[in-house]
């Protein structure tokens, strides 16, 4: 079994460093990006022993429907950067996104797995409602409506590189939109983007659709309040992967304040350097529901053949989970209880999963 990080280092070595530094960027100094991975070194497990773990289920349930072990793949731009298949190998993994495939080349690639699409708000809300619109249609499950890019964050490494789609690649999905229009703002035209957006917002998505809305990028307990105010079925603890706002919480640190303020109304998912099976333990054990990858599925895809790759990172990210709950004795993602301990300054904290 390869080690994960080779897919990291194997994607830094053979992608153009243009498209390595696109996947790789934070915003600013990227100190909240680099946090979302330290912040689970100092989360330490409780174990418990003498329990038979001969046999676990790993199984858990999104909206209702069941899914084989809890990771799912984040929404990231432009895969056709990392595999010219793009998000068609990407859908077969398992969630969805903003792309350089169209919606209907991804739903035709994995019609049987669970398709969530992720949603920016844009100033001309035709593109939008049509969008959400078409992916209802072509069985998408859930709509993902991203909140923490009115603008986007400043990401050094892509102003220094000129960072622009290559002229093959297209937002496929926009295609027409921005028709003769410079497109230079990551496949978008300048501003295109609605920073006006409010929760008077989710009532305009719900009058559009009958799909679960999930927001994607909340971080507060008082974010946490309004989303189940607003009626909105899921919450994605996510930071971006550190791409917006530099100085805020690593996700796994803004989690607990989360789930404790939506007492269970709603579902809780988490995002943001997860890399390896011990950390998808500690996110559900402080009570998110699933976790997301970002860029490791991308270095997934720029291995291999693009979805091999891809199920290559999730295997290992499954094994890895397994053993971590095999060896703290917790056999049942459903009912068991698992005790987490937070070193350093952190209270010690105690979570039903
Ligand atoms: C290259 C790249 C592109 C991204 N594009 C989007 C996007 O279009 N929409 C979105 O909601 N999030 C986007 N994200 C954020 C991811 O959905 C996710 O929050 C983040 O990658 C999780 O952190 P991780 O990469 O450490 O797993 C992007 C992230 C990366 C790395």
């Amino acid at each position: 079994i390869l080690p994960k990080f080779y897919f990291e280092a194997y994607a830094k070595k053979h992608l153009p460093k243009i498209a390595w530094d696109y996947f790789a960027a934070g915003a600013d100094d990227c100190s909240t990006r680099d946090e979302n991975i330290l912040a689970y070194k100092r989360i330490r497990f409780r174990p418990r022993m003498l329990r038979d773990v001969s046999m676990m289920d790993i199984r858990t349930k999104l909206l209702g429907t069941e899914i084989s072990f809890p990771v799912g793949i984040a929404p990231t731009g432009f895969h056709q950067l990392a595999w010219p298949d793009g998000e068609k190998s990407t859908a077969r993994g398992t969630l969805l996104t903003y792309s350089t495939c169209t919606l209907e080349e991804i739903a035709a690639a994995a019609p049987g797995g669970i398709r969530w699409f992720q949603l920016y708000i844009h100033c001309n809300r035709a593109v939008s409602q049509q969008l959400v619109q078409q992916a209802e249609a072509l069985g998408f499950q859930g709509l993902v409506l991203t909140a923490d890019l009115p603008y986007t964050g400043k990401r050094r490494d892509d102003i220094r590189n000129g960072f622009r789609l290559p002229p093959h690649m297209k937002l496929k999905n926009l295609e027409g939109a921005f028709e003769g229009v410079d497109c230079s703002e990551y496949g978008l035209p300048p501003n295109s983007l609605d920073p006006s957006v409010t929760w008077n917002d989710i009532y305009w998505l719900r009058s559009l659709t009958h799909l679960p809305i999930i927001i994607k990028g909340i971080l507060t307990k008082e974010d946490a309040e309004l989303a189940v105010r607003h009626g909105v079925q899921g919450i994605i603890v996510s930071n971006h992967g550190g791409r917006q706002l530099d100085g805020g919480p690593a996700t796994i640190d803004a989690l607990v304040e989360v789930v404790e303020a939506v007492q269970g109304k709603i579902e809780v998912y988490l995002d943001g350097g997860i890399r390896k099976g011990s950390d998808v333990l500690k996110a559900l054990a402080l009570g998110a529901k699933c976790v997301f990858i970002g860029r490791p599925a991308l270095w997934g895809l720029a291995y291999k053949q693009g979805e091999e790759g891809l199920q290559d990172v999730l295997r290992i990210l499954q094994d890895e989970f397994r053993l971590s709950m095999a060896l703290s004795l917790l056999v049942q993602l459903l009912l068991l209880i698992l005790i987490l301990h937070f070193s350093l300054s952190a209270p010690t904290c105690t979570c039903d999963i």
